[in-house]
């Protein structure tokens, strides 16, 4: 179904997050027939464009990001129709009223109201000061049409989230508050609660009484990518831990909902989010590791060390690779870790989900065939690959009992044809249709900034002696493996 008359203005219309992936989002869902066909998108930013020179823009963006690219300048002659360009300074609370006088010249063209959703592709000081001017918009008293989202990072730590879910709660209503992860828009991410719970089969083994432990993976072949000066205040748990892989675990580790209701699964979230053991200042020298890379080669690319990227401080403390070993005190997870790794200039791009089943309680079988017994595991990679593997054993042909582990293996690809929609392009379809089932809720960003907050204090207060202490291209450092090793597993880097 597509969603009534819908007009999205995005602050940071000249940005690099509009240019890269919200336009293109937009121009695939409008290729798709999934947008109304009342619709206007409006980039609203400093930089002095004509709606002609702002469309010229981004169609090279379209060019360069679009996952369609099929008659694209037919297409985008179209799509372009509704694009316009807002000059004016977010900052400037007498500007606003260009905002107010756009909604109104349009509905009349309409003749009908509009969802109106202000979308927030700002460096985070800027938010504070946008989110007050839109909240004393009259329109923006109209809670059923009118929604704001606003990109991570939210907040830098717990004071300063609290601070901004208390200046956005008193603007707007909840249900009027967008707090995008884009993680949660993946296909892949996505499939996750239909593994677990269209499925019987995996739901009754899915508890510490069957499962070992479980590792979140997210391992980027990418550095800062121009982003120096934001990642330097930033760091890896602050840019992936804290939202995105805490979201993936949340996934991993909820209870099964009553519905698909937006804050029934938010609640089951939250019940995860708030059973994650907080570490004393002691548990977190053993329980989170942190690293920095050094000069190297990734890919066959020189990398700088990272102290000598731009934007960054000599001698930095910023970490770009992060393992934590969370533990999720409930009834059904009491005494499982869950084992979280992400970093920059790794090995291989990966990001997936292994779980690890316990042993068969009793090994019937000859002791040769021991050496290649494995446990049974469950391996759900959610990019590049979009895979889910289940290994087991079978008996190696042959006239003794030897033991081999073998895979069953669904690929999305070989599965469903055509291409995936992109996360964004989901997520922001379900902003315009009022659905917030895959954003953030104000408690969830709480609890998980609770959750990291102990780390990063004492991070903070301990600088690290062995920066920089992993090379490009590696795996992380030593550490990491440590930190997995001493409970006598290893990080699962490749697959069966
Ligand atoms: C962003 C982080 O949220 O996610 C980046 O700020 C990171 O540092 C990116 O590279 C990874 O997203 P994806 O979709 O490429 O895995």
């Amino acid at each position: 179904k597509r969603p009534p008359a819908s007009i999205v203005f995005i602050f940071g219309g000249s940005g690099d997050l509009n240019y890269r992936k919200l336009t293109p989002a937009l121009y695939n869902l409008s290729l798709d027939g999934y947008l109304p066909e009342q619709f206007a998108v409006v980039g609203i930013g400093r930089s002095k464009y004509s709606d002609s020179s702002y469309r010229d823009r981004l169609l090279e963006g379209i060019k360069a990001f679009s996952r369609q690219k099929d008659d694209l300048d037919t297409n985008w002659d179209v799509f372009s129709k509704s694009v316009a360009y807002l000059n004016m300074d977010g900052e400037d609370a007498d500007a606003y009223k260009k905002i107010a006088d756009w909604v109104n010249d349009k509905e009349k063209e309409w003749k009908t109201q509009a969802n109106v959703i202000f979308y927030l592709a700002v460096a985070p000081q800027l938010v504070p000061d946008i989110a007050t001017n839109l909240g004393k918009l009259p329109l923006c008293g109209d809670t059923s049409r009118v929604r704001i989202v606003v990109e991570k990072p939210f907040g830098h730590d717990l004071e300063s989230a609290r601070s901004l879910n208390n200046l956005l709660g008193g603007l707007f209503a909840e249900k009027q508050i967008y707090r995008i992860d884009h993680y949660l828009g993946k296909e892949t991410v996505q499939n996750i609660l239909a593994l677990r719970f269209a499925n019987a089969l995996f739901e009754p083994l899915w508890n510490r009484n069957y499962i070992d432990h479980i590792q979140i993976t997210a391992a980027e072949t990418v550095g800062l990518e121009g982003r120096g000066g934001y990642y330097e205040t930033s760091g890896a748990l602050r840019d992936m831990v804290q939202n995105h892989l805490l979201q993936i675990l949340c996934l991993i580790a909820m209870e099964a909902p009553v519905s698909f209701d937006a804050d029934e699964i938010r609640n089951k979230k939250v019940d995860v989010l708030s059973a994650i053991r907080h570490f004393t200042h002691e548990a977190v020298r053993d329980n989170a590791v942190r690293g920095q890379y050094d000069a190297g080669v990734v890919k066959g690319k020189k990398v700088v060390a990272y102290r000598d990227e731009e934007g960054v401080k000599h001698e930095s403390a910023t970490e770009t690779f992060a393992a934590v070993k969370f533990f999720v005190d409930n009834w059904r997870w009491s005494g499982v870790p869950f084992y979280v790794r992400t970093g920059k200039f790794l090995q291989q791009k990966k990001t997936q989900i292994t779980i690890e089943f316990k042993s068969a309680p009793h090994f019937a079988f000859p002791q040769e065939s021991a050496d290649t017994w494995r446990p049974n595991r469950l391996i759900i990679s959610i990019q590049p690959d979009m895979d889910i593997r289940l290994r087991f054993q079978a008996k190696r042909p042959g006239q003794s009992m030897m033991l081999n582990p073998v895979e069953m293996v669904f690929n999305y690809m070989d599965a469903f044809d055509g291409q995936q929609p992109e996360a964004y392009e989901t997520l922001l379809l379900d902003v315009m249709q009022g659905d917030a089932t895959l954003f953030m809720r104000a408690d969830q960003v709480d609890q998980a900034w609770q959750v990291v907050t102990p780390i990063l204090d004492v991070w903070q207060k301990r600088q690290p002696v062995d920066f920089p202490n992993y090379q490009p291209g590696s795996w992380g450092p030593e550490d990491a493996e440590a930190l997995i090793a001493q409970d006598g597993h290893h990080w699962v880097n490749v697959k069966v």
